[in-house]
């Protein structure tokens, strides 16, 4: 797919164009030139596909076209996009569930970051890591690195080399660390930062124009970072606005007490980083699990709401990262996701690695699904009720379970609008990069637990629908055949074959 030839599918696309509505297209024929999707043709017979394309080809003055004709049982949806995870703690997935947060970092997370001072650690680690979460069908993904500017230069390298679109930053941290992992001054964190963007920004994309490594400013939250060097932080992105910038926010009770004590002045946590200027739209917040805690607790009325939180993230154009696999894994909170939606914020999904224990997207809407199961019991449990259910006009999404089309645009759309991307990708409309998965749910994907037969291979909506739930609550990562990135063959089980 390197060639400039066009390659045309032909096949169910299914994606969303917004978080609650999903477009199914059972026959659909799409070409990818470029990169980008040139165009997209709906409802073609599977008799009329050859016409089609010759026609359509021809129009275009292409001369030869590569048709990929998907199987029964085969779809096509947008990469997924990990809007946070940290590259250098993936040699600890699976352990240290039984801390919370700030014990966790000091006894299982510092120590292993700490390694990637050996940059032949890093590069072997570093390449592990991105051929998995490519596999996993991440086509996007915000990346942390450590606090060490060569061994992040080098997971902006990996990234490179292996064409996944992603945000890669160093972390920032000055303080409250162990003293083998903390940064001497703001200066010297400062420094190493602009490094590591230049670094990024001197890559040569493998399509002229197409850059698809971004920098991404890391605080790493407000407690590891001095008031000097989130001033810093702040003037770096004062005088660029394109620079992205990503940080944690609200994750457990014991932080947000903590950044209360540190930054006495804010009034929240959300005020300490917009008060330094890294509150904006290119900032991902990840967790949020605890936001605005106190007025709920009290019970708040109109006017207390205007003010908080949330708000202030919303009127900034923030996006928030919900990252439901960490946050059940280290207790850490149950974020009201459905809520956001409702009150317009831009939400996406992280897998949070290794605060989560799992690099797949697939699991993070899972447990997406999970929590927002659990404020809908409990919303139930408070009221005295029944569970809302979505017949006629739909209950607000922050009293009930996050439907299957909210769950697929948390794993995609969701995430391009959170990284300002969704003019690029998180759906599959002509113009925007192809970034793809061919999905497959054919008994030859030896996934066991995934059973489709009979109407369901008939190539219905319902049947469709019924294929993308199976997918998303019982697939993995063999039934993700190809992962397209800037039309780029980057992973998928066929990749290797
Ligand atoms: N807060 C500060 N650092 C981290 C981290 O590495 N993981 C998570 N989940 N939260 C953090
Ligand atoms: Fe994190």
């Amino acid at each position: 797919m390197a060639s400039s030839l066009p390659t045309i599918f032909y096949g169910p696309i299914l994606h969303t164009l917004n978080h609650h509505t999903l477009q199914i297209l059972p026959r659909a024929l799409l070409a990818v030139a470029g990169g980008r999707i040139a165009w997209l043709i709906e409802n073609v017979l599977p008799s009329d596909s050859g016409d089609t394309i010759r026609s359509a080809a021809a129009s275009k003055g292409w001369h030869v076209a590569r048709l990929h004709a998907l199987k029964d049982g085969e779809f096509i949806i947008p990469g997924f996009i990990d809007t946070h995870t940290h590259a250098p703690q993936f040699p600890n997935l699976g352990r240290g569930q039984d801390y919370e947060l700030l014990g966790w970092l000091h006894h299982i997370t510092f120590p292993t970051e700490s390694r990637f001072k050996d940059l032949e650690y890093a590069r072997r680690t570093y390449e592990s890591v991105v051929r998995r979460t490519l596999d996993c069908g991440t086509t996007t993904c915000c990346y942390y690195a450590t606090l060490h500017e060569e061994a992040t230069n080098i997971l902006a390298d990996v990234v490179h080399k292996l064409g996944q679109r992603a945000f890669v930053g160093k972390c920032n941290m000055d303080r409250e660390s162990p003293d083998h992992y903390c940064e001497p001054s703001a200066q010297v964190s400062i420094e190493a930062t602009q490094g590591t963007i230049q670094h990024i920004r001197g890559l040569k994309p493998a399509i002229p124009g197409m850059n698809l490594v971004h920098p991404i400013l890391t605080p790493r939250f407000a407690i590891s970072c001095t008031p000097e060097l989130l001033g810093s932080l702040g003037e770096l992105a004062r005088v660029d606005r394109t620079l992205a910038i990503q940080t944690h926010i609200s994750e457990n009770p014991s932080e947000v007490d903590f950044v209360r004590t540190l930054f006495p002045d804010c009034r929240t946590y959300a005020h300490v980083y917009d008060a330094y200027g890294l509150l904006r739209e290119n900032t991902v917040l990840a967790h949020g699990c605890h936001l605005d805690s106190d007025l709920l607790d009290a019970g708040a009325d109109e006017e207390a709401i205007s003010e908080s939180e949330i708000e202030l993230i919303l009127s900034r154009g923030a996006g928030l990262s919900h990252c439901p696999t960490s946050n059940l894994n280290l207790r850490s909170g149950v974020a009201r996701v459905g809520e956001w939606l409702d009150r317009g914020l831009k939400v996406s999904l992280g897998t949070d690695v290794s605060g989560g224990y799992s690099p797949s997207m697939l699991d993070a809407v899972r447990h997406a699904s999970f929590c927002s199961k659990l404020v809908a019991m409990e919303h139930a449990r408070k009221e005295n009720s029944t569970l809302p259910v979505a017949n006629g006009k739909p209950a607000p999404l922050g009293n009930r379970q996050l439907p299957l089309e909210t769950l697929l645009f948390l794993a995609t759309l969701g995430g391009a609008e959170v990284c300002n991307l969704a003019s690029e990708v998180g759906n599959l409309v002509p113009g925007k990069s192809f970034d793809a998965l061919v999905v497959s749910l054919r008994p030859e994907t030896r996934n066991p637990n995934v059973w489709v037969e009979g109407d369901e291979l008939q190539r219905s909506e319902e049947s469709l629908q019924i294929l993308l739930e199976k997918f998303l609550l019982c697939g993995d990562d063999r039934n993700i055949r190809a992962v397209y990135v800037a039309g780029r063959l980057a992973g998928g089980a066929d990749a290797s074959i």
